[in-house]
């Protein structure tokens, strides 16, 4: 078997083991805290990655992790590292929505080759490896193929609540302005880990994100990726984990977005 595929059962198990943390912890009073303006985790989100760390410590203790809660720890020298949500859709988790997701990549010099993401209510856990393919509870994944903008649904990250969000959120609302008349829908499902998958599924046609984290997207760029989608940032370059923002979508329907987004 191959290192990516014992790398894709490794991240299989430990979501599932993130997975059970939360089915053990809903129904249970939420303790919130504050990390910014609008921003929070809860305790279930530290939780889950305390849990997803444990493991990955046991069972692959060369390679780094990088958590959206508890930051970035162990080997620096390594080409590999994990990159985890604990809990992609905070928002919508806290509020009792079921779309939210536990989203873990295995990144190579900053490139996804290896992406989990389950969501724990609908039962779903996708997966992808460099070369292997993407598959949502083992059946294979591929993007549609619509290439006119006026057959693409198209999701779109959350608007930004800090103060320094103000002149994104004016680009965003200046290319929604022009985007609605031509796309098809418009969808915010608030869970990046989960626009990605449901791209690759065909759910949603594209996923656009003017501003992001690694740990919201880099699983989900490896599984839209062997679906079948390009996956840049908005300036057209191969998303890695230095980009801030990203867009997937077939190949078509990707030439078709850029072009309307800068003009
Ligand atoms: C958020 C979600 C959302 C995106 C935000 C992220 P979180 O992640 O992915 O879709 O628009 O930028 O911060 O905070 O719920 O893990």
């Amino acid at each position: 078997m191959s290192e990516m595929l014992d790398f894709l059962g490794t991240a299989e198990q430990a979501v599932a083991t993130a997975a059970e943390v939360i089915r053990t912890g809903l129904g249970r009073e939420r303790s919130i805290s504050g990390k910014g303006d609008r921003d929070y985790a809860t305790d279930l989100d530290y939780a889950v990655e305390d849990a997803v760390r444990e493991f990955l410590a046991a069972e692959t203790p060369d390679v780094p992790l990088l958590g959206e809660e508890r930051g970035r720890t162990g080997n620096t020298e390594s080409h590999y590292e994990w990159v985890l949500d604990p809990i992609d859709g905070t928002v919508n988790f806290a509020h009792g929505s079921p779309l939210y997701a536990v989203s873990l990549a295995l990144t190579r010099n900053g490139m996804p080759v290896v992406g989990v993401v389950e969501a724990p209510v609908a039962e779903e856990r996708f997966t992808a490896a460099l070369g292997h393919g993407a598959a949502l509870n083992k059946h294979p994944l591929t993007v549609r193929g619509p290439s006119a903008l006026a057959d693409a649904v198209v999701a779109f990250g959350d608007f930004g609540v800090t103060p320094e969000s103000e002149r994104r959120n004016a680009q965003r609302l200046e290319l929604f302005r022009r985007l609605v008349p031509r796309i098809q829908r418009v969808r915010m499902l608030g869970t990046a880990a989960l626009d990605m998958c449901w791209t690759a599924a065909g759910r949603v046609d594209a996923a656009y994100h003017s501003f992001i984290n690694p740990w919201d997207v880099a699983a989900g760029v490896v599984i839209a990726r062997e679906a079948g989608a390009l996956v840049t940032d908005l300036d057209g370059v191969d998303y890695d984990t230095s980009a801030t923002s990203i867009i997937a979508c077939n190949p078509d329907l990707h030439r078709a977005l850029l072009a309307e987004i800068a003009s």
